[in-house]
């Protein structure tokens, strides 16, 4: 399990900071003889891409500036920083979700997956938006792309006026939007046949 160096870990006995739980939970069974550990507020654990984390976060930070500032997850983007774009979607427990207007506290116990882990798993929405031109200048792609991930999960055939409406919430300054349907098509075709040979007969 990887755990954040930032922002720090502090002893609730004494107050000695630490950059791993681990080093403190040694420290507070030697010094101060207990494993109780009171849970510090606004320390969350979650996982990215199926990477468990366990940290403190601020109260003000955004679920992206966690992500990206934070732990390195600089696939999301944020064009509008505001929630009108959809350029740093990420999915939290299968939706998909603003990633600029959830607050990363909010996140304890959550399962986020984002166009790291998309590309990292190969998806074949992955292959279809490079060859279906489903890009220009690249910025919103990952947004589109988780967004159309989650939408595979769920509808794994679906027509182009529920794709249509599944990316209503992202924004292209490149008018990238016809090529996006066209590419979600062949994937889904994809994920429906891997579907079907890792159905018994
Ligand atoms: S950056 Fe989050 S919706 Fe635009
Ligand atoms: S490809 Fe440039 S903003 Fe969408």
């Amino acid at each position: 399990m990887a755990v954040a160096a930032k922002p720090g870990y502090s002893c609730p006995y004494c107050a000695t900071s630490f950059n791993t739980v681990d080093d403190l939970k040694d420290h507070v069974l030697k010094v101060h003889g207990t494993e109780a550990l009171p849970r510090p507020e606004g320390y969350v654990k979650l996982t990215v891409n199926g990477q468990a984390w366990e940290l403190e976060v601020a109260p003000n930070w955004t679920l992206f500036y966690l992500l990206h500032d934070q732990l390195g997850y600089t696939g999301a983007k944020t064009f509008c920083d505001r929630g009108a774009c959809g350029s740093c979607t990420v999915i939290i427990d299968g939706r998909p979700v603003l990633s600029c207007m959830t607050l990363a506290i909010e996140c304890d116990g959550k399962n986020i997956e984002t166009a790291e882990g998309i590309a990292a798993a190969k998806h074949p929405l992955i292959e279809a938006y490079v060859k279906h031109h489903a890009m220009q200048c690249g910025y919103c792609t990952p947004g589109f792309v988780v967004t159309a991930k989650a939408l595979l999960d769920r509808n794994p055939d679906p027509t182009v006026e529920e794709i249509k409406e599944a990316l209503a919430g992202n924004l292209c300054r490149c008018g990238t939007y016809p090529q996006h349907p066209i590419a979600i098509i062949e994937a889904a075709k994809k994920v429906l046949a891997a579907r079907s040979e890792n159905t018994p007969a």
